[in-house]
């Protein structure tokens, strides 16, 4: 599926056209009364991140990670300077797809511990100032869910149109054909046949994840209740899984295919009769209403991989503001080349396109090749990984970041179909080898060879070889670092008002770099610059247009640290993919 997503990326259209319009449309925005205002909620301008409760840390020695161990690592994440943890889901599960296949919403998975270590975990995090947000997984359940039994075990029992079944089409000879032309992203028919009752159930991922039926009222009910059950433990709120794909088209009508296959070796299909589908909008207003019902503003975040920023804005509800919260914008941070006019294009789309909702930025997660390796030349990965962390954290947006990703931790596919533990790698081998390369342990330190995630030699991904030099533990050492600079970038939004300000493009026909200014109330801007070129760069910021004023700049962070401190914004000289932050003077 993670490659899959990357296709259907690489497909969306670049947006156009917005370029003259820039600076005029981002004035207007400052002052338009939509805009919600910045830094008035929690989450607005929060870093949330991103945790894979079996690769941040285990306590106990199996190898695998752990809620106890995230709770001995909450000191290193309050340095960072993270508003709120997302865990990945550690609920009953078999694990065939790493806990993306539910078998009981309302506990913990023994590997992962208890309910009790994960209420201690949500009070040593609140200490600290860290909220938490559960990955929700709504979409389907483990085919070991009591309601899949229940549902699989009879055409009669109640539950059984809590899925979706159909006989299927009948043939001359042997069992019925399923109904339509659906495939799994996991690989082969999303169809899979129950001969006890001689149905077909849909399953849009592994066939251990039957997908639940969202046109029954009691599955609302019963999955809304899972809610309430986390939210009255004291949950901040719900990353929601795979959201776009809760309904199907009733007729079952097969999808458009493209010419080819994918690295599965499925036929190319255009998503119209099995992904966002316009009834998911209902439950989005529905859950929306129940969560606000709750006090200290919790937060509904979804995973929403859409064409275009006008469908990402219905997931806000647009201008009525009633649906996701914080919906996330895969347009930006899945561009995959490092392109200055294309990032100015996207970010000013989602700055300006969504009813002044707030933009939800993200480069990595556990699905998708690193930032790393998609952004990186191979050369000057450092630096470009520094350019990506700017990005995300200087834009006017909430920003996600997936663990790892803050040290610059490398993609890490397996070589053997063997050590392959990713199902869709299994299937897929060898053009899709899966999705373990994102997912392999945190590397804390170099104090063993498990890089400090584990005591145990045998981790469930092998500790890529980087984790001498690329490790937590080190990088707090070094001020150059990536860590470091994430830190700092992390602090200065949380400190600087200009943070809390609208985003203005600068210097927009620049192919090269890209350059924005974030501007306080008081007029006080911090000017942010990229190089995205190989080469030296020298760039002229009309402040003056940007209704900021005075040129004078000070550096607050550059990279590379060797270049030269720029005394002018009409003058600002960047190394071969230097960035460089500053502030300007007002009028
Ligand atoms: C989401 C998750 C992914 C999982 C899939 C099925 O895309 O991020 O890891 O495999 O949903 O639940």
């Amino acid at each position: 599926m993670g490659r899959t997503m990357r296709a259907q990326l690489a497909g969306i259209e670049r947006v156009v056209g917005l370029l003259v319009a820039a600076l005029t449309v981002c004035n207007a925005m400052a002052a338009s009364p939509t805009t919600a205002a910045a830094g008035s909620k929690w989450w607005q301008n929060a870093v949330i991140y991103e945790i894979y409760p079996r690769s941040f840390q285990d306590s106990n020695g199996d190898g695998v990670g752990d809620l106890n161990g995230i709770a001995q690592r909450l000191d290193y994440l309050q340095r960072l300077g993270v508003d709120a943890i997302w865990i990945g889901p550690m609920f009953p599960s078999p694990q065939v797809d790493f806990g993306y296949d539910v078998a009981d919403y309302e506990n913990v998975d023994a590997q992962y511990g208890t309910l009790a270590d994960f209420d201690r975990l949500l009070a040593q995090a609140r200490k600290r100032n860290i909220r938490i947000i559960l990955d929700m997984v709504l979409n389907h359940t483990s085919d070991q869910h009591p309601w899949f039994k229940a549902a699989a075990a009879s055409r009669d029992n109640p539950r059984h149109d809590w899925y979706v079944w159909n006989d299927g089409v009948k043939v001359a000879s042997g069992p019925p054909q399923p109904p339509n032309n659906w495939v799994s992203l996991f690989g082969g028919s999303a169809w899979e046949w129950v001969p006890a009752i001689q149905q077909y159930y849909y399953h849009d991922f592994y066939r251990a994840q039957p997908d639940l039926n969202w046109r029954k009222p009691e599955v609302e009910r019963a999955m809304f209740d899972t809610l309430r059950f986390w939210l009255d433990r004291g949950v901040a709120g719900f990353r929601l899984d795979a959201i776009t794909t809760l309904f199907e088209d009733p007729q079952l009508r097969s999808e458009p295919a493209q010419p080819g296959v994918n690295a599965q070796g499925d036929p190319i299909l255009t998503r119209i009769y099995t992904d966002n589908l316009p009834e998911v909008h209902g439950v989005m207003r529905r859950m929306r209403q129940m969560v606000d019902t709750y006090p200290d503003d919790r937060v509904i975040i979804g995973e929403t991989y859409l064409p275009n920023t006008a469908e990402l804005d219905k997931w806000y509800g647009g201008e009525k503001h009633d649906e996701l919260h914080l919906p996330m914008d895969m347009l930006v941070g899945f561009i995959n080349k490092l392109e200055a006019g294309t990032f100015r294009d996207r970010l000013l789309e989602v700055q300006t396109q969504i009813h002044g909702s707030q933009p939800l930025l993200v480069f990595d997660n556990h699905d998708n090749t690193r930032s790393w390796d998609r952004y990186g030349d191979g050369v000057h990965n450092a630096e470009i990984a520094k350019i990506v962390a700017t990005l995300l954290l200087a834009s006017r947006a909430t920003a996600l970041l997936y663990q790892g990703q803050e040290i610059g931790q490398v993609t890490s596919v397996p070589t053997r179909v063997e050590d392959v533990k990713d199902p869709i790698g299994i299937t897929g081998w060898p053009k899709e080898r899966g999705r373990d390369g994102e997912r392999t342990p945190m590397q804390w330190d170099a104090t063993n060879a498990q890089a400090g995630f584990s005591t145990n030699p045998r981790t469930w991904l092998p500790v890529p070889t980087s984790y001498p030099t690329v490790n937590v533990a080190s990088e707090l050492a070094d001020p150059g670092s990536l860590l470091n600079w994430n830190r700092k970038l992390i602090a200065l939004r949380r400190t600087n008002p200009a943070f809390a300000g609208p985003m203005m493009m600068l210097d927009v026909q620049n192919a090269n770099v890209l350059s924005f200014a974030r501007v306080a109330k008081n007029g006080k801007a911090v000017l942010v610059t990229l190089n995205m070129s190989g080469a030296p760069q020298t760039v002229s910021l009309d402040t003056h247009s940007a209704g900021i004023g005075g040129a004078t700049v000070a550096t607050l962070m550059m990279s590379p640290a060797s270049m030269k401190r720029p005394a002018s914004a009409g003058n600002i000289t960047l190394a071969p993919f230097g960035a460089w932050i500053g502030t300007a003077a007002a009028n």
